[in-house]
Parts: C-alpha cells; sequence; structure tokens
C-alpha cells in the first residue's frame, strides 16, 4: 500500500512537544502515523494516544506502523470535529495536533 500523506515540519513539531511529559495525546489527522510514530518513540511515557482520521486507507498504513504501540493507541475513524465526543470520557489531554498540506492530501 502506498503512503498517501508525509509528516510535514516533522523537527518542529518533536521540537515543540520536546519539554513536555505527555501521559494523553490527540492527533485529529493521523494520515500514515508519520508523527505519531516520531512522537511515540520519542515519548515512552505517553499511555493513551488518540488518532483520528476520516481516511480508513489512511488509518490502515497508520494500524501498521503504529504495531509496536498497538496497545496505547486509539483509532477513530471520523472527522475530528467531534473531537468533543471522541474525548468525552477524558479529562484532559497534553498535547494536541492538526495538520494539513502535504502535496498528497491538497
Ligand atoms: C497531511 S495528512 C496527515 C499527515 C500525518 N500527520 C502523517 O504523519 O502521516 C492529513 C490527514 O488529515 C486527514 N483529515 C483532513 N481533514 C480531516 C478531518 N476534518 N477529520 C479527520 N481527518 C482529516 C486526511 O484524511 C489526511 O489523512
Amino acid at each position: 500500500m502506498t503512503e498517501p500523506h508525509v509528516p510535514v515540519m516533522l523537527e518542529e513539531f518533536l521540537e515543540h512537544f520536546s519539554k513536555l511529559k505527555i501521559k494523553t495525546f490527540y492527533d485529529g489527522t493521523l494520515g500514515a502515523a508519520g508523527h505519531a510514530k516520531a512522537l511515540l518513540e520519542s515519548h515512552p511515557e505517553i499511555e493513551t494516544y488518540y488518532g483520528c482520521d476520516q481516511d480508513a486507507n489512511a488509518l490502515e498504513i497508520a494500524k501498521a506502523k503504529l504495531e509496536p504501540w498497538k496497545d496505547k493507541v486509539v483509532y477513530l475513524h471520523d472527522n475530528f470535529v467531534h473531537l468533543d465526543k471522541h474525548l468525552e470520557d477524558v479529562e484532559s489531554v497534553d498535547g494536541f495536533f492538526l495538520t494539513w498540506g502535504c502535496r498528497q492530501c491538497s
């Protein structure tokens, strides 16, 4: 399966969260999970990573890539506008991320 998405500004993304201890993270545009994989590698303290994407193909790619973290990732096949429902039982998140603009998706 070819990857339809690329993790833009990956270094800046990691730098932004580098000093935080992250327990719970919400990624509203999981895509092919490039950002997710990098963050999970850099932050082994993450307990729950919510990965949302409206594209089922992207989620399949993400699931394969994030297999080593399968016990931490909650996959949501949905539009992130429904994040209030996705997080209704969650007290807080330590990080939140949305991305657009890779050439393949715009
Ligand atoms: C630039 S790609 C994401 C790249 C991803 N972070 C990665 O590392 O591979 C954008 C993704 O956002 C998803 N997307 C765009 N609008 C969305 C929305 N409103 N709700 C959920 N997913 C959305 C697209 O399906 C696409 O997979």
